[in-house]
């Protein structure tokens, strides 16, 4: 009682993330930092009183969803109070200064690398009703801000940012600009924030980057930092995501092989089949070297599954280029292929190529991706009748199944009286549809039939 008159009496800030996992984080972090000065979150639109929208930039019309958004607020709060309103993420970094001066009704604008600064720019408009626009890139400045403030998130599996930005420069990609330069956070700082979510009760880590496999820290590498969390106590699983392919290293791949805890799945982006299209892409690997990448993984751990990304008709993409996307996605059969058509980012050096015919990109993109269902269908038919093993997140609003995942990251759900939140459990698999698993335990199971 006590605590619910406390809460009423607090300012409510309403988050709504697009994009990365990496957003994902920053927006938990956002509620973290904001509670310092009396904010708690509220998932009702209504009530709040400073709304954050957290963008992405990667593919078109991240803009105008923005606007859209923005002006969906304004209409909600014609007749009431206006709440502050804040853009972060990608497109405040890209387009900061125009948004402020397009859409009046936006307070703030502030870049990925500047939110631990939220709270100073919240009290000023508060007080001042200023304006601000904030996308320096002070990635270090922001984690020596994020460390004093404990990473809240208890939910089963959490997300934990180990690296930001990216040096690579692939030709179509935004991040280098909106995210900045590599960052790697100290090694002691992320095993301190692991510790202190697994108290919180969390039972998986995902570790974040843009390329995580580039983490380096004096002289620790990703694979260390793997081996120090497979002795955390209370942590049941780990996962790491986007890896390139270039930063597959030796004792990343060995980490497969000696680390009980690190799922046997890994999400490997390979955009094009074509030795030709990766190169222009500046991808700085090829075919074969990626498929050698999967072999030594495979010979380290068998069970191992992966999946990829795939950008379709990316600038002098031929017929014969596009037909090499089809045939590695057959010759891997990854258990998850995301494809999209290449969308032209301003700034980056393959906006100024020209496009390939919408209607011939989207031809592809259907092909693809009716090849790349195939396999996933074929896929999760071969589960029906097997046992996998399933770490369980939560329940559905009628509390009638639970949802988890397995160690390949296929969301199940799992129809069951008994208390299963947090544990892992071994499911027999029943049904299937495009993106689920359906399945009970196997006791469950014997005494329904
Ligand atoms: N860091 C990761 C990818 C991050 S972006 C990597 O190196 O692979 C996530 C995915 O969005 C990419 O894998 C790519 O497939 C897609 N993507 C990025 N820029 C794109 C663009 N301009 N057009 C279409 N798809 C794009
Ligand atoms: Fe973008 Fe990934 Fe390439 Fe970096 S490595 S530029 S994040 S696609
Ligand atoms: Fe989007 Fe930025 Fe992530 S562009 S994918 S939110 S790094």
């Amino acid at each position: 009682m006590v605590l619910k008159k406390k809460n009423k009496l607090k300012k409510k800030i309403f988050i709504k993330t697009f994009g990365c996992q990496m957003n994902e984080y920053d927006s938990n972090r956002i509620t973290d930092l904001t509670k310092k000065i009396g904010y708690i979150k509220t998932n009702n639109l209504k009530e709040t009183n400073c709304y954050v929208l957290n963008t992405c930039h990667i593919r078109e019309k991240a803009t105008e969803k923005m606007y859209h958004e923005v002006g969906r607020i304004k209409k909600e709060f014609s007749n009431k109070k206006k709440p502050i309103i804040i853009i972060t993420g990608c497109v405040a970094q890209a387009e900061g200064e125009i948004i402020l001066k397009k859409e009046k009704y936006v307070d703030a604008v502030i870049g990925p690398q500047s939110y631990h600064k939220i709270n100073e720019i919240i009290k000023n408009i508060e007080e001042k009703n200023n304006k601000f626009n904030e996308t320096d890139f002070k990635t270090i400045e922001k984690f020596d801000e994020l460390n004093k403030y404990k990473n809240s998130n208890n939910k089963i599996s959490s997300y934990l940012t180990i690296q930001e930005g990216c040096d690579k420069f692939c030709k179509f990609c935004v991040v280098p600009y909106t995210r900045g330069p590599e960052y790697s956070r100290s090694f002691s700082e992320i095993l301190n924030e692991a510790k202190d979510l697994v108290s919180n009760g969390v039972k998986e880590i995902i570790l974040l980057g843009q390329n995580v496999n580039a983490y380096r820290n004096d002289s620790k590498k990703l694979a260390d930092l793997i081996y120090s969390l497979d002795k955390i106590e209370g942590l049941k699983r780990i996962r790491y995501t986007t890896s390139h392919p270039k930063d597959m290293t030796k004792d990343l791949i060995q980490a497969h092989g000696d680390c009980k805890k690190l799922m046997p799945y890994l999400h490997l982006p390979l955009q094009s089949g074509s030795n030709k299209i990766l190169k222009e892409m500046n991808r700085k690997h090829t075919i074969d070297e990626y498929l050698n990448t999967i072999e030594l993984l495979k010979n380290i751990n068998p069970q191992i599954k992966l999946s990829s990304d795939f950008i379709i008709a990316y600038p002098r993409e031929t017929k014969n280029d596009f037909d090499k996307s089809l045939e590695i996605l057959n010759k891997v059969k990854f258990i998850n292929s995301f494809s999209f058509i290449y969308s032209p980012r301003p700034g980056t050096p393959a906006s100024l190529k020209s496009e390939i015919n919408y209607s011939e990109a989207k031809k592809r993109l259907m092909i693809f991706q009716s090849e790349a269902d195939k396999i996933k269908i074929d896929y999760k038919s071969s589960l029906v009748n097997k046992t996998t093993k399933v770490l369980v997140e939560n329940k559905s609003k009628d509390r009638r199944y639970y949802f988890g995942r397995d160690e390949f990251n296929n969301s199940v759900i799992i129809k069951s009286e008994k208390d299963l939140i947090g544990k892992i459990q071994n499911i027999n698999i029943t049904n299937f549809n495009q993106n689920t698993l359906f399945g009970a335990i196997p006791e469950d199971k014997k005494n329904a039939a």
